[in-house]
């Protein structure tokens, strides 16, 4: 891996990696340079020996990250705003099509782009201090990395709409009744339950886990027809696999099953 300023990358024996968002001093705000740290990082994590999860948290003990970089917003206008939306929604778009699964650890704030990659993962987990929220309306402007489009599929339209005119912070409780975050936990539980959970989706065979990722992912993007057709041509492509003799075989043989990838 090659060496980042603005974040921690460590390679797990497991398969999975972690991705530790580190600007500490600035809540982990996501600045230009992060940005584009964890578009190299994810292209690097998906290319030479291609890791079978990822998660993403925040460094130090108060957030996950408090939003896009205040001091980098002052200064654009109509245009590089334009720009600056595109190229925050472009990252989140590869970490929610994603192939592995991305699970958010969420340690304290996620606010604005903070809350905004939270809802790019495929699953949230969340430390009981967390806190979400797209303060944006504070600031003159709307969230521009998916947050006006993910809230609403996360959350229902009524809720998002909430939320984001009054920019109000979403506490751990409300968020996990929302559903906006799957689990709750005390801080110091956070990683492991996360580890805990990755473990356990990587004891499953991996063109299953990729597939049902992918249909399941599409849901609510597709019309119930388009869904249904992709759900059986990947149902297919599963049956054609070694894993899915391996995995039908061992509970017919009641053992447990070795999945071997292929
Ligand atoms: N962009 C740039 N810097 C940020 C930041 C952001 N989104 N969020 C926090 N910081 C910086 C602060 O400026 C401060 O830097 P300094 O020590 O050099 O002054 C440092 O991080 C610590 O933040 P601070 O505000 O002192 O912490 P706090 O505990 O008092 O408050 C928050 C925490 C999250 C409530 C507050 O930082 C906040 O409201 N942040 C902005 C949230 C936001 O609007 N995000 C959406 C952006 S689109």
């Amino acid at each position: 891996m090659q060496n980042y300023e603005t974040l921690l990358i460590e390679r797990k024996h497991e398969g999975y990696a972690v991705i530790t968002l580190n600007r500490p001093d600035k809540l982990n705000a996501l600045n230009i340079k992060l940005l584009g740290e964890l578009h190299s990082a994810l292209a690097e994590l998906t290319r030479d020996e291609p890791m079978r999860g990822i998660i993403i948290t925040g460094s130090g003990a108060k957030a996950f990250a408090a939003g896009a970089d205040i001091a980098e917003l002052n200064q654009l206008d109509g245009y590089t705003g334009q720009e600056y939306s595109q190229r925050g929604q472009k990252v989140f778009n590869i970490i929610e099509r994603m192939a592995c699964p991305v699970i958010a650890a969420v340690n304290g704030f996620a606010l604005g782009g903070g809350c905004e990659l939270a809802m790019a993962c495929h699953i949230r987990l969340a430390s009981e201090k967390a806190k979400f929220g797209q303060p944006e309306v504070n600031l003159g402007i709307i969230p521009g990395f998916g947050g006006t489009q993910r809230m609403a599929r996360l959350v229902g339209p009524a809720r998002a709409i909430e939320y984001n005119l009054t920019g109000d912070m979403i506490d751990a409780v409300t968020a996990e009744k929302i559903g906006l975050v799957n689990h709750i936990y005390p801080a110091d539980e956070l990683m492991p339950k996360a580890e805990e959970m990755m473990l356990k989706i990587l004891s499953k065979g991996p063109q299953a886990v990729q597939s049902t990722l992918e249909a399941t992912r599409r849901a609510t993007d597709l019309t119930i027809d388009e869904g249904l057709a992709l759900e059986a041509k990947l149902f297919g492509e599963c049956c054609d696999t070694g894993d899915f003799k391996e995995g039908t075989g061992a509970f017919l043989e009641k053992r447990p099953a070795k999945f071997m990838g292929h």
